[in-house]
């Protein structure tokens, strides 16, 4: 009842009103054996995770909130290139939806304007050198309005309702994701990263501006330059060295 348009991806689908995280069930789901393309769907989530231990907000039925059991044949140092495959399909759709001002922040936020409306997280079991499996979690604020977002995120974040003053149906968006993220997923593994590095780039948000960064506790200003197969950021620093960034911030207001 989905209504996917889709060849392998979303075959199983799990659907869940309110669970903690999808991330969780879809771990689950693949320990179990659920095949390449389980796609976990919930309502709502009381225990949304996001990078580096943060919280993601999606406790109502305002946002996609899925995630994808892959199990990919690609070495696990290359699952970062399956992160920035699906930064790329949702500045798509958001474009195609014709969404102004979307970029992707390095490494995998989705941007309108200098606002977070999307966000990736990428879970991963490898052993022997060899992925398992591995859980691409996606979180898109869709309509919510500003008095929704909580105190913490309020200047920073935002929602395709708050960007575009109208609202959208969750199924279609999922539709929509999935189908273009099963199109570039094939293409990804015949063509390898250099089809992604192109279309993220294309979304880069301050590619080729100077930002402040920070990373440890080093904060530097830095011209940001690209993308690298290891899903590193390649950045120019002022005295003309680069420099590949593994974990890094870039300032939220663009320096
Ligand atoms: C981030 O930007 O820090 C990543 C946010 C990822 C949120 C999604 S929502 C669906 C899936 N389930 C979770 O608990 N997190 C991801």
């Amino acid at each position: 009842h989905w209504g996917l348009q889709t060849k392998w991806l979303g075959k199983e689908v799990v659907h869940k009103h309110r669970v903690p995280s999808t991330q969780t069930v879809a771990h689950q789901q693949a320990l179990n054996g659920s095949s390449h393309g389980t796609v976990v769907i919930a309502d709502q989530q009381t225990k949304g995770k996001g990078r580096l231990n943060r919280k993601w907000y999606s406790e109502n039925d305002d946002g996609v909130w899925m995630s994808v059991v892959l199990r990919p044949n690609i070495p696990p140092n290359q699952a970062p290139q399956l992160t920035l495959l699906a930064a790329t399909v949702l500045a798509n759709v958001l474009t195609k939806l014709k969404i102004p001002e979307v970029g992707i922040k390095w490494p995998n936020d989705i941007l309108i304007g200098d606002k977070k409306v999307a966000g990736i997280l990428t879970e991963m079991q490898a052993e022997h050198d060899q992925i398992h499996y591995l859980v691409l979690g996606i979180g898109l604020n869709v309509n919510q309005s500003s008095d929704t977002f909580p105190d913490e995120v309020k200047d920073i974040a935002t929602s395709l309702k708050l960007a575009s003053n109208q609202s959208y149906s969750i199924r279609q968006l999922i539709q929509d994701i999935l189908f273009e993220f099963e199109k570039s997923y094939d293409v990804y593994m015949s063509d390898g990263f250099t089809s992604i590095k192109q279309n993220w780039e294309r979304f880069g948000y301050k590619m080729g501006e100077k930002v402040a960064i920070n990373s440890g506790n080093r904060t530097w200003t830095a011209t940001l330059h690209g993308i690298e197969a290891d899903g590193s950021l390649l950045v120019s620093n002022d005295d003309g060295s680069h420099e590949r960034l593994y974990s890094a911030e870039i300032n939220w207001k663009g320096g």
